[in-house]
């Protein structure tokens, strides 16, 4: 694989600072920059969402404010935790080099930058990018999760998961995290021979090759099962779980996970953790509402707001709650609605077939916008036929 362009930002305090240090990196002819920004303190940092936005390959933080700088560190590896951080610093204190590397920094560079300094450190990072890209493909997880049973989770989970395979050469695999017994095998009519248990007990043996084979294949899915006995689920051994979460991405494009409404909050900070997105579900209700404020606010002490996307499933023209007032009372966008219909979701489910690969209605179309939202890929429309217009 061939390193086209390095993307970059700067982030100091100083205006003055930031221009000549982007003047730097882009003089190297390697670095485009795309954003430049004050210190980022806090995840709800309007500069830290510039950062993000803009989604940069490397950052170069001046260490002019040294305390401030690590913070900065700290808050963008959270929120990057793809990009390659570098820091540029007056002083060569063995003691603020060691806080910058704990903080996250893979780079240090004595200010002024010499170019020698900057290429050499610039070739570093090619070579490792290009290490890991032969190694791992990096898939992205996406995983589904709502504050309220009974909201739609599986469903979105799995028609997500069966329109994601019409992306490009892409890979998907389904992981249901329900425990003691998850819905996914029996949404898609699966007789898997391999659950999650046999997963998690694997361990550390536990490879791309041993991953694939507890696989079982439905509509072009990969699906790895929930446990199908409640006795098994007390068993699980959770310690591997992200263990298993690496090896996803590094498997598949793309590893949807169905996860239980009342997940237990450590391995939900570990999966938010290694998710690009984490799509919360909730109906249009007051109940709904309430439990998933509550939910939206224990991601962001898990760092994870910047990766919510919001959905709200089952709404019509008749709802009492708008959406406008959904974003008001959550205080988050929502990022995609499907509309109520229960017969397309109850057919599918009878049949083990997901709607998106048989049906025409808006409930399908709008599944082909999530996608084109969360990955880029358009989504040709399935044309309706006469009888799809009914559905
Ligand atoms: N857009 C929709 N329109 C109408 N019905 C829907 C829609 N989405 C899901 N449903 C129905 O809602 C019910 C619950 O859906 P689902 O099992 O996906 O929810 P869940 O959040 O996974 O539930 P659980 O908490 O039990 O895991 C199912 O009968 C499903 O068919
Ligand atoms: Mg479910």
């Amino acid at each position: 694989m061939r390193i086209d362009e390095i993307t970059g930002a700067v982030v100091s305090s100083n205006p003055e600072s930031r221009r000549s240090l982007s003047n730097q990196l882009t003089s190297t002819g390697a670095v485009r920059i795309l954003a430049d920004c004050d210190y980022c303190l806090s995840q709800n940092d309007v500069a830290l969402r510039r950062l993000v936005e803009a989604g940069p390959k490397i950052v170069l933080v001046d260490m002019e404010d040294a305390k401030k700088a690590i913070a900065s560190l700290k808050t963008i590896q959270h929120a990057l935790p793809a990009a390659w951080l570098l820091v540029v610093s007056e002083s060569m204190e063995p003691q603020s080099i060691i806080e910058a590397m704990r903080a996250g920094a893979r780079e240090f560079l004595p200010a002024p930058i010499a170019s020698k300094n900057l290429s050499e450190a610039l070739r570093r990072y090619v070579d490792h990018s290009l290490r890991s890209s032969e190694t791992s493909l990096k898939g992205k997880i996406f995983s589904v999760i709502s504050a309220k049973g009974g909201s739609g989770t599986t469903s979105v989970a799995v028609n997500l998961s069966a329109a994601l395979t019409s992306c490009p050469d892409s890979t998907v695999a389904l992981v249901d995290l329900n425990s003691p017994i998850g819905d996914v095998a029996a949404y898609l009519n699966l007789r898997a021979q391999y659950s999650l248990s046999d997963v998690l007990e694997a361990g550390n043996r536990l490879d791309s090759v041993l991953l694939g084979s507890y696989m079982s294949q439905a509509s072009g899915i990969a699906v790895l099962p929930g446990p199908r006995e409640p006795n098994a689920a007390q068993k699980l051994d959770w310690q591997a779980l992200p263990h298993v979460l690496e090896l996803l991405t590094h498997s598949y494009n793309y590893a949807i996970l169905d996860l239980p409404s009342g997940m237990d909050p450590e391995q939900l900070d570990s999966i938010s953790h290694f998710s690009s997105a984490v799509i919360v579900v909730l109906t249009p209700e007051l109940p709904a509402l309430w439990r998933t404020d509550r939910l939206l606010r224990f991601l962001e002490k898990a760092h994870s707001n910047e990766k919510v996307r919001l959905v709200v499933n089952r709404t019509a023209k008749s709802d009492e709650i708008t959406v406008k007032e959904i974003e008001n009372a959550l205080k988050y966008p929502v990022f995609s609605q499907f509309p109520n219909n229960y017969k397309a979701s109850i057919q599918a489910i009878n049949s083990g077939i997901p709607f998106v690969c048989v049906n025409h209605s808006s409930l399908a179309h709008s599944y082909a916008v999530l996608v084109e939202r969360l990955t880029g890929h358009a989504i040709p429309r399935r044309r309706r036929s006469v009888f799809g217009l009914f559905r």
